[in-house]
Parts: C-alpha cells; sequence; structure tokens
C-alpha cells in the first residue's frame, strides 16, 4: 500500500435526506480513513452529494422550490449527520458546483477529441430511481425496475453516446491482469460476467432533463447524471482557483496532482457496474489513471426485509444514534455485518451486541482494573517491569499486526473481533489469576503476581484503546483518557509493550458504556 491513502464514499443523490444505507458507506469509510491516519499515512476521505438529473428535478418540482435551493438544503442534511456521526472527511464534493460544472465540460471535450462519443437516436425502458437504462428481459411483471419496483418509462431521444463497447476487451484485460480490482472478490466476477454478455455503447446526454450540465457547444441538452456525478470523484480535489483559471487544462492539472487516482472507491453493490464499468471505460478514454480498488459492500435489511419508505419501515440514522449514541452505532454496523456481504439490523440484536461487547467485555474489565488499581496501589501504576514474553505480551504484540492485516483487505468486522478476542483473553487471564483473591494473601510474593497482571492489562488496554480509535473514536478517546493519553499516529508507539510508566496516574472515567436498557 502507498504512503497515501485516499478513499471515497459515493456521491449521494440529493432527492431524499440521508438514510441507513449511505451513512453505513460513510461510516465504514471513516473507519477505514482513520485507520491508516493512526498507521502514520496521509489521509484523505472524500464523500458528497449527487445532484442533478430527472430525480432530484422532479423532486424540487413536486416541492416547488428551485432546484439548486433543494440540493443546498439536503447536503446540508448529509453534512449535519457526517458531524453526528464524528465523519473526518477532508472533501465534500457538489456536483452543482461551477468548478465541477466546469471539469465535466473539459472531461466530455477530451471524451470527445478522443472519437468516443457521437450522436444516434436512442429508443429504450428507463427506471428515473436507478438513472439507468434497463433491458426488458430484466423488468419485474414486463414493467417494473427489478432494483426499485416502480414502473420504467419508454424513453426515445437523439442523443450524445458515449463508445463503451469499444472497451469492453481493455475492460476485461484489465479485470484479468488484476484479479484484486474490485473487492470482495466475487464481485469482480460478476463483471467479468457483465463483461461477458457484451457492452454498449449508451447515451450520456438528455434533452429532457434541464436540471444538469449543459452539452458543451448545444444546450438543447444536458450530460446525462452518471457521466457528470462519477467526475465529482475528481473535480473535488481541485481548487476554484485552478479550475476557474482561463488557462484551466485538465489531463495537466490531474497530473500534478499527487493523491489521483484514489486507492479504494467504496460503494454499494447496485452501483458496481457504473464503477466497474462506465467510470473504468471513461477513464481509460480520457488516458486517466485509474482507480486502484472499488469495494462494493453489501445491502442492509431492518428485521429481515428490505427497508422502504412505502414499507414504512426505514432506519432514520439520526434517531438512532438519539438513541443509543454514536459509537454504538458505529460499532454495531461495522462489527456486526462482515464488510461485504448483507446485512440486517434488528433493535433487539443491536442491544444484545452493544451491551456484549461495549458494556460487558470492555467496560466491566476496565472498571475491574481501575478499582483494583484505585484499592490496592494508589491510583498508580506499580512499579513493575513486563514480560515480552509473557502470554498477554505476545498476543497484545500480535495483535496490531493481525489489525492492520485485516484492514488492508478491508475485513473490518474481522478487524474488531481481533481485538475483542484479546479483550476476552485479558479478562480470563483476570479470573484465572484473581488479583483481588492475591491481595487479600499475607505473602508479598502474590501481591507482586497481582500487580503484575494489572500492569498487563492495563497494557493491553492502552493498546486496544488505540486500536479502536478508528471504529468508535469517542469511546476510544474516553479510554485513552484513562491513561492520560489522546490517540497517536505513531503505530510502533501503540504496538508497543511497556509504554506505561510506573508511578503514572490512572484516571477513573467512571461508567464507560452504560449497558442499553
Ligand atoms: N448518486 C449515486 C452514486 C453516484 S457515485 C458518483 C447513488 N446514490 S444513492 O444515494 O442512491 O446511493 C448511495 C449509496 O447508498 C450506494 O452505495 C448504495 O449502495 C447505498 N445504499 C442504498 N440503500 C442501501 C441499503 N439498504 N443498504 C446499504 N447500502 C445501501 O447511487
Amino acid at each position: 500500500m502507498s504512503e497515501k491513502f485516499f478513499i471515497t464514499t459515493p456521491l449521494y443523490y440529493v432527492n431524499a435526506e440521508p438514510h441507513i444505507g449511505s451513512a453505513y458507506t460513510t461510516i465504514a469509510a471513516d473507519s477505514l480513513t482513520r485507520f491508516w491516519k493512526l498507521f502514520g499515512k496521509e489521509s484523505l476521505l472524500l464523500t458528497g452529494v449527487d445532484e442533478h438529473g430527472g430525480k432530484i428535478e422532479s423532486t424540487a418540482e413536486s416541492r416547488n422550490i428551485n432546484p439548486q435551493t433543494h440540493c443546498d438544503e439536503i447536503s446540508d442534511k448529509f453534512k449535519e449527520l457526517w458531524t453526528k456521526l464524528n465523519i473526518d472527511y477532508q472533501k465534500f464534493s457538489r456536483t452543482s458546483s461551477e468548478k465541477h460544472n466546469k471539469v465535466v465540460k473539459s472531461f466530455f471535450q477530451i471524451v470527445q477529441e478522443k472519437g468516443d462519443i457521437y450522436q444516434a437516436e436512442y429508443k429504450g425502458l428507463y427506471c428515473l430511481a436507478c438513472e439507468d437504462f434497463k433491458n426488458e428481459r430484466e423488468l419485474i411483471n414486463g414493467k417494473l425496475c427489478p432494483i426499485h419496483q416502480i414502473p420504467v418509462q419508454e424513453y426515445s431521444e437523439n442523443n450524445y453516446f458515449f463508445a463503451l463497447s469499444k472497451y469492453a476487451n481493455k475492460i476485461s484485460n484489465f479485470l484479468k491482469d488484476n484479479p484484486d480490482f474490485i473487492k470482495p472478490k466475487f464481485r469482480q466476477n460478476e463483471v467479468e460476467a457483465w463483461i461477458n454478455e457484451g457492452l454498449k455503447d449508451f447515451p450520456i446526454s438528455r434533452r429532457s432533463v434541464k436540471w444538469g450540465i449543459p452539452v458543451p457547444g448545444d444546450d438543447t441538452q444536458t450530460i446525462y447524471v452518471w457521466f457528470d456525478a462519477l467526475l465529482g470523484y475528481l473535480s473535488t480535489l481541485l481548487s476554484d482557483e485552478e479550475v476557474l483559471d482561463l488557462d484551466f487544462d485538465l489531463k495537466k492539472t490531474l497530473s500534478e496532482f499527487d493523491f489521483w487516482p484514489p486507492s479504494v472507491h467504496l460503494i454499494g453493490k447496485d452501483i458496481l457496474r457504473f464503477h466497474a464499468v462506465y467510470w473504468i471505460a471513461m477513464l481509460m478514454s480520457a488516458g486517466f489513471p485509474l482507480p486502484k480498488k472499488l469495494f462494493g459492500h453489501g445491502f442492509l435489511t431492518k428485521d429481515g426485509e428490505k427497508m422502504g419508505k412505502t414499507r414504512g419501515n426505514i432506519i432514520v440514522p439520526q434517531e438512532l444514534i438519539d438513541q443509543f449514541g454514536v459509537d454504538a452505532v458505529r460499532f454495531y454496523f461495522l462489527f456486526n455485518i462482515p464488510f461485504g456481504q448483507d446485512g440486517d439490523y434488528s433493535e433487539q440484536v443491536f442491544k444484545e451486541t452493544i451491551n456484549a461487547y461495549l458494556a460487558n467485555r470492555l467496560g466491566n474489565l476496565f472498571s475491574r482494573v481501575i478499582k483494583l488499581i484505585e484499592n490496592h496501589c494508589e491510583s498508580r501504576i506499580p512499579l513493575m517491569p513486563l514480560d515480552s514474553n509473557s502470554p498477554i505480551a505476545q498476543k497484545a504484540l500480535g495483535l496490531s499486526n493481525k489489525v492492520k492485516e485485516h484492514m488492508e483487505n478491508y475485513e473490518i468486522h474481522d478487524a474488531l473481533k481481533s481485538i475483542f478476542d484479546f479483550v476476552d483473553e485479558m479478562n480470563l487471564n483476570l479470573t484465572e489469576v484473581k488479583p483481588w483473591n492475591l491481595f487479600k494473601s499475607e505473602e508479598k510474593t502474590d501481591h507482586q503476581i497481582a500487580k503484575l497482571s494489572l500492569v498487563e492489562t492495563l497494557e493491553g488496554l492502552r493498546i486496544v484503546s488505540n486500536l479502536l480509535y478508528p471504529f468508535i473514536p469517542e469511546l476510544s478517546s474516553k479510554m485513552l483518557s484513562v491513561f492520560s493519553l489522546k490517540e497517536t499516529n505513531n503505530w510502533e508507539e501503540l504496538s508497543k509493550w511497556s509504554y506505561l510508566q510506573t508511578g503514572m496516574s490512572i484516571q477513573n472515567p467512571g461508567v464507560l458504556f452504560g449497558r442499553l436498557k
């Protein structure tokens, strides 16, 4: 992995307020970014909104306000939610910005000069919710979109087309040469199957949509929302000054930009096709460097059922945070769902998970050790040389590498699991050593053994507190405050055994994590 880490979330549609699906991708992206920061890498998280197209145009119309005002409002809602969820993003992309508008037009012209854009008549069936064309054979009952279950619309226009078919072999060869390009692996197989079925050129402009970026040299049409939005990953990296300058040259500016290409685009499985096929072909056509990886995560359901407004079973992320706290929300979705697979939310499993892991395993271990240190060691770390060959030390030393390996493979749930396996080991060790009994003994050596078990546990908890920072930053900061520490971005220091100083006082944080009722 290179020294820089640049991750993107999808740019979310502003037709409605943010939902748990968008929150899920963004929490995962944030934990990955924070993790690589912890590792000392320069990291960049880009998120944002996708504002153009027929769907948003008609939502604004139904609200009787102009599309820009509508987009400004919803865009602010996304930002509010990201603040509430502790998302540490560096760039927020807005596709209605002037800068983005200019980048999209420049890109269109580069592809046009390459000879990959032509005009033709298009007839097809369109799903407004997907903002995509559908084949008749994939429709439910011959008329409903298989993803959104809404009727598709007949569509017939003279449009500008992108010569996607020209890139089928090139993408196919690229995937063969890069077998780990799309993760999880089974999604790469899906994409290969689509390409083998054949790729058709597709229209990249619309006459009927007004809310969009005009085609350069033909303002009777606007650019298709996907051909516009994907470029938000790139336009947002550039400054207003350089893009709005009269001499702006997209190709040259990009080649000088050291964060391009992205380390990974994190997306939901439903938009894999747009990224793995359309986007890759677009970049190939323009001659721009390709992203290093695509990761397609699964879909969330509630109580085993698909979520939807009409079903009345959507999860409102703000409400969940207000009820259970931000770290509980982050932890549940990161820990309970193997990243890449579909996952479910139910209030009962949520509470059971949070109580079992945050309140019991972690909270109890902290309170046990702190109480013993307060009662028997004057709230200070006892003088006790640590042996880095002890079983706990060996496990602690192996833990940070294990977590790093899982994070390299986007196994966020496994990274968390290995941290909690270690917490279990420490709980078990204390239960076996029983320092509370040893302190009652007359023998001095018993006291020494008890103290050793406490110092080892504290050292282990310091490592755990740091390792948990990317996933549950607030709780981790509270845990680190026990040692009067803040999160580090020095991996060696984090993984070190015998870091804590003898005599250092231990701060009691009170209840670390209260049980959910
Ligand atoms: N605007 C496009 C993305 C353009 S990227 C240049 C878009 N937006 S979206 O708002 O509809 O979806 C954004 C993300 O939310 C997608 O990654 C999608 O997979 C995800 N989710 C939507 N519903 C979801 C669940 N129920 N569960 C998990 N994620 C889901 O597509």
